[in-house]
């Protein structure tokens, strides 16, 4: 009877243990597990930002330590009418993400898209001259930056100013100032805040082209002694784009100028993309068909298996690359809110993230943990 009854308490010993075991397991967030590699950052959405995704907010708060805004500190929404400035929403975003201390990216100070038409208009519809145009861009970085002088981590300064073949996008910053508008920008933003660091931004790093040219551009800024920081390669990825060699190479390039390398807007589509052309220019748009939106009930276990394997490929080439590459920022935290639901076809069901549609983790998020706490 004794022997049973000690057994009986040594069995309910181990369980205990082994449920704090799996206690402690679940505690530790992915930031946890990749301490001393590099920052996971997340975009947030403005559902999140207003607190009104709490499931969200705790899973943000436990696993990343980085944060950028996904729309709210576009220009459209910072400065909707000229010198009417609006930092409603982007006050609640860094305030979140003081209280959460975590390092806080601005994005974007100037690109072409998400950018109110006034910017780039006289009065009577025409384009602005050179001079107006600067001025605009002066006062809205300015302003912008000012406002979160030492609050605001990193900026990205300028977003996609280059074509996948290496020209330079015929965007108005670029029409009417010409390519010097990138060292302007990058100026005002250091003269606004000379500690925030400065990025610039870009997707489909892994085209030899734009790679090329991104590479001179950094070159060019660092020649004139202007303050660049890091190269962000957006890493909007899809099951066949783009290799893994080209976006290693992309990486060494970027490195070797001494520059970090950042994954700024990482998201993985399991979704065929419409065209063999694969962009991340949210203007292009393709029209609804079922045959390109075959998972709406549910990711298959093959898809599900490649999804998990091709993330873990590309995050050992970081691993591998770990001491130039500071930051590694998803694009969303769960599926149902990612954009690309509806890029480049409208009302897909995708599964491009590393939380699911019910915030649980994905088997990659699961290893990251496990192998970090046999650490
Ligand atoms: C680009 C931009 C982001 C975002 C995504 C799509 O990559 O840099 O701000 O708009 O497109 O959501």
């Amino acid at each position: 009877m004794i022997i049973k009854k000690s057994i009986v308490s040594i069995l309910t010993l181990l369980i205990i243990a082994s449920c704090n075991a799996t206690k402690v397991k679940q505690e530790i967030g992915l930031k946890d597990a990749l301490k001393g590699d590099f920052l996971i950052g997340v975009a947030m959405n403005n559902k999140q930002i207003l607190q009104n995704d709490k499931v969200g907010t705790d899973l943000i708060i436990k696993h990343f330590n980085s944060i950028v805004a996904d729309n709210c500190m576009k220009s459209e929404v910072i400065q909707p009418a000229e010198g009417k400035f609006d930092f409603t929403l982007s006050d609640q975003f860094v305030k979140f993400g003081e209280q959460h201390k975590m390092n806080i990216i601005g994005h974007t100070l100037i690109w072409h898209s998400q950018a109110p038409d006034w910017f780039f208009k006289d009065n009577n519809g025409n384009p602005v001259s050179r001079d107006v145009l600067i001025e605009r861009m002066k006062s809205h970085i300015t302003t912008t930056v000012k406002h979160y002088k030492g609050r605001v981590h990193g900026w990205d300064v300028v977003n996609e100013a280059i074509n996948d073949n290496g020209t330079w996008r015929e965007s108005p910053f670029y029409k009417i100032i010409g390519k010097d508008y990138i060292k302007m920008a990058f100026k005002f933003a250091h003269e606004a805040d000379p500690n925030a660091q400065l990025y610039y931004n870009d997707y489909n790093m892994e085209e030899a082209g734009r790679r090329a040219t991104v590479v001179q551009l950094v070159k060019d800024l660092q020649q004139d002694g202007i303050r660049i920081d890091a190269v962000g390669m957006q890493s909007h990825f899809t099951m066949d784009y783009p290799t893994y060699e080209a976006f290693e190479k992309s990486i060494e390039a970027f490195a070797a100028l001494g520059v970090k390398v950042m994954l700024t807007e990482l998201d993985l589509t399991v979704l065929p993309f419409p065209k063999n052309e694969i962009t991340a220019d949210i203007a292009t748009t393709y029209k609804y068909d079922p045959v390109m939106n075959p998972y709406i009930n549910g990711i298959p276990d093959s898809a599900y298996l490649a999804f998990n394997n091709r993330l873990k490929t590309f995050l050992d080439i970081c691993f591998k690359h770990k001491n130039h590459i500071s930051r590694i920022t998803v694009w969303g935290l769960s599926d149902k809110d990612s954009w690309k639901n509806d890029f480049p076809v409208k009302g897909r069901t995708d599964y491009p993230l590393l939380f699911d549609r019910n915030y649980q983790p994905k088997h990659i998020v699961n290893e990251l943990i496990k192998k970090a706490d046999k650490k």
